[in-house]
């Protein structure tokens, strides 16, 4: 029998948030010990031995595998979170939703001017999740030397967009 993808252990589920939209839950992904290791082994293979100096993870999903990346790659861990969780001073992105706008934050002193961030998230939809963390990483200077998501959905072009604007992207499956 072959084993199972990354792809295998992410679960389909119809009509969440809204009806008509096909909700790709990562969440049974991550509660298979072998599709986490798969997953984070998977991600962190480009980047071994390369200059990275911090992984920033994109709230929530982005959490889970930035912390297990950046521990293999015995680097820090920096979180863009939703506006109003972070405690410090912060700057700030807005950023396009299908239905209005929503906000990014990211601490002002968690990157410093120069460092090698490698950006992760679960998934790569329209990109505009990803651009608003990019901008923030770039506004304190920091290089963005890559993007990882598990999972691109090609129709809605964010890998487009992100390639376009000039940064590597890397998924695990369409
Ligand atoms: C999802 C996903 C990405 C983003 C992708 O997060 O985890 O972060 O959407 O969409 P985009 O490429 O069109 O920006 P969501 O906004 O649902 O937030 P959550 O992880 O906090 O639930
Ligand atoms: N799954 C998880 N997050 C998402 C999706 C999805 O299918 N589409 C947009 N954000």
């Amino acid at each position: 029998m072959q084993h199972k993808t990354v792809k295998d252990y992410i679960r389909t589920i119809p009509d969440f948030p809204h009806e008509g939209i096909m909700f790709r839950d990562v969440t049974t992904l991550f509660a298979d010990p072998r599709g986490m290791r798969l997953t984070i082994d998977q991600m962190l293979a480009p980047y071994v031995g390369m200059q990275i100096d911090k992984v920033v993870g994109l709230e929530a999903r982005g959490f889970i595998l930035g912390g297990a990346v950046a521990h293999q790659l015995s680097v820090g861990f920096v979180p863009v979170r939703k506006a109003g969780k972070l405690p410090g001073s912060v700057i700030s992105q807005d950023y396009e939703l299908e239905y209005g706008t929503a906000t990014v934050e990211l601490h002002q002193d968690a990157i410093k001017a120069g460092e090698k961030i490698l950006v992760v998230d679960d998934l790569l939809a329209t990109g505009g999740t990803a651009e608003a963390g990019i901008k923030l990483i770039e506004r304190l200077g920091g290089d963005i030397v890559s993007c990882a998501f598990i999972v691109d959905l090609p129709e809605l072009g964010g890998r487009k967009r992100l390639e376009a604007m000039g940064y590597d992207v890397k998924t695990l499956c369409d």
